[in-house]
């Protein structure tokens, strides 16, 4: 990571810190992590919050197309960084929560969200727009993973109980500032279906 996104990084968090909600970019730990069960087969990935684009990159070395990322930013100050630097990505400045909108994105069925964004600091109403819309626009099978510097998800229960979601621990790493956990939320039908027992033929 560049020391210049670093510094534009801590410009955007004096500017705007609870959007930002951290000083820098995230590290190479962390943003291994939240790829990690990413593929080119999980098929089209929608990013929340992608900043200066790391979690992007992760991406990108895991072999996803970066015509198959879209992308959702906020942040004037990250996405003419971003169009730049991912020329083939679909890049949307909007707040993420429009992302149930119809027109937004033409209809695409996305394998996975990753989430860089602060939800901890956002309203009950705020996150479920965002987390339910997201589910609104993921295939059946499709998870949602987001990252929190804190010892639970963050997304909390009642907003699980309500949208029939699940939270699973994935893995914590120190190689991040600070460490950081993260979680793949999917449908609760999913989880209820792999813990089945095989049905008799
Ligand atoms: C903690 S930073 C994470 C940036 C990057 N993913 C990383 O890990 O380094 C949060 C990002 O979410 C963006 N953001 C915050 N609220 C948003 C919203 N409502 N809609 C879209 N983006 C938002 C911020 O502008 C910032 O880029």
């Amino acid at each position: 990571m560049s020391s210049s996104d670093k510094l534009r990084f801590f410009h955007a968090w004096l500017k705007a810190p609870l959007r930002v909600a951290s000083i820098t970019p995230s590290g190479t730990g962390l943003s291994a992590l939240i790829t990690c069960e990413i593929g080119p087969a999980t098929g089209p990935i929608l990013e929340l919050g992608p900043g200066t684009g790391v979690f992007t990159r992760a991406l990108l070395a895991r072999g996803v197309a970066e015509r198959d990322i879209s992308m959702i930013e906020l942040g004037g100050e990250f996405v003419p960084l971003l169009r730049r630097r991912f020329p083939a990505a679909r890049i949307l400045r909007t707040d993420a929560r429009e992302i149930g909108r119809d027109d937004l994105l033409h209809g695409t069925l996305f394998g996975a969200v990753i989430s860089g964004l602060p939800l901890i600091s956002m309203k009950p109403e705020a996150v479920i727009d965002i987390v339910g819309g997201s589910f609104s626009r993921l295939k059946p099978d499709g998870a949602f993973y987001q990252f929190t510097y804190g010892p639970v998800c963050p997304i909390r229960n009642s907003i699980l109980k309500r949208l029939h979601l699940r939270a699973e621990w994935i893995g914590h790493t120190f190689r991040n500032f600070p460490p950081a956990s993260v979680y793949r939320i999917a449908r609760e039908t999913i989880r209820a279906q792999q813990a089945l027992p095989p049905q008799p033929a």
